[in-house]
């Protein structure tokens, strides 16, 4: 069942069909649609939302589907994941994403901030799995889609609890594939992964198993997906300002972008970021992009402190052009 030593090798989730194994994580108030599609056109798989409350479409939430729930024609497949402690609410949460034009649910099961665990979701969920199986099973009856859950290794170092209820999902919830970030929830990003444990995973159940975790560069993305022999890798930090790392992982590059090609991207990202918020809120929105582009385009820090003050989106755009060096002119 579990594939093929090849990053490039197809596989399938629940059916549908993803083109590679190098799929981007889910990044809350970063992996909106254009992030989504910047991840495919560099050669991703897949592309996973931010978590996005299963409340706030149940309740129709007017930002929430217009921001969150929108899908570019060129991202399929998509998956869209939700987060939530309420069975009937994910139910028809689900079943709105899956009107958006979700290809795939995911299931937030990992996320160990205080302010969603409070509610009883994200890593919450890990202590009761009664209601995680619950979860799955009413958002794949509501979207009519595979539904998938990522999900931490433990709550606490050296608990097992997200190890065992990932095997409960798969078994008795129907779940299609579990993306798993072998970190307790309380070390965050802390201390290195268990990728042995994500290994004997992938020996327990007959789905897809994702790692996620760690995977900060090409290189440490193919050594997790040697040790964990997961069927596929996600890319969380690592592609934020470095879609290239897709090409690399995919076999579509070997050298790191040229300067003209990181200022291109930025140039490209702005263009999409005003088209999705308007340029009042795009230059807002975009200060958490630009650091990530600093470092591969040489930015002097007079010109990257100008760019992280201004608001004013073509200021910002000038500033770019003028850090792309020699090559064709943008
Ligand atoms: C800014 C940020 C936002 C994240 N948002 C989510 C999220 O919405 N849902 C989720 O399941 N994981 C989320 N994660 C966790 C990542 O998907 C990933 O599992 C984690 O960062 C480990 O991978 P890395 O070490 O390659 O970054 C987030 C991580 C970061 C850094």
């Amino acid at each position: 069942m579990h594939g093929t030593d090849e990053l490039t090798e197809p596989f399938e989730i629940g059916g549908v069909r993803i083109a590679n194994r190098v799929l981007l994580a889910p990044l809350a108030g970063i992996g909106n649609w254009f992030v989504r599609l910047q991840a495919k056109r560099h050669g991703a798989g897949l592309a996973v939302s931010e978590m996005v409350s299963s409340f706030g479409l149940h309740h129709r939430n007017e930002r929430t589907l217009r921001e969150l729930m929108r899908i570019h024609p060129d991202e399929h497949p998509v998956s869209v994941q939700l987060f939530g402690h309420d069975a009937e609410v994910m139910r028809s949460g689900a079943a709105i994403a899956a009107e958006a034009g979700a290809d795939l649910i995911d299931i937030n099961m990992g996320c160990p901030v205080r302010k969603v665990r409070r509610t009883g979701a994200g890593a919450e969920l890990l202590g009761d799995p009664e209601l995680a199986l619950a979860l799955v099973r009413a958002a794949a009856e509501g979207s009519g889609l595979p539904v998938t859950a990522k999900l931490r290794s433990g709550l606490r170092p050296g608990d097992r609890s997200g190890f065992e209820l990932a095997l409960r999902l798969v078994e008795e919830g129907g779940a299609a594939a579990i993306a798993f970030h072998p970190r307790a929830a309380t070390v965050g990003h802390g201390g290195s992964p268990d990728y042995a444990l994500t290994r004997e995973l992938v020996e327990r159940v007959d789905v897809p198993v994702i790692v996620s975790g760690g995977l900060k560069s090409a290189e440490a993305a193919r050594r997790a997906h040697r040790e964990s022999g997961a069927d596929a890798v996600m890319i969380a930090r690592g592609a934020l300002g470095n879609p290239w790392v897709f090409e690399e992982l995919t076999g579509r590059r070997a050298a790191p972008p040229r300067r003209d090609e990181v200022a291109g991207e930025l140039l490209w990202v702005i263009d999409r970021a005003e088209e999705h918020l308007g340029a009042e809120r795009a230059g807002r929105y975009l200060r958490k992009f630009y650091p990530w582009y600093m470092e591969p385009l040489d930015a002097p820090p007079a010109v990257a402190d100008e760019l992280q003050r201004s608001a004013d989106l073509p200021r910002a755009r000038a500033l770019v052009r003028g850090l792309a060096g020699p090559g064709p002119s943008l």
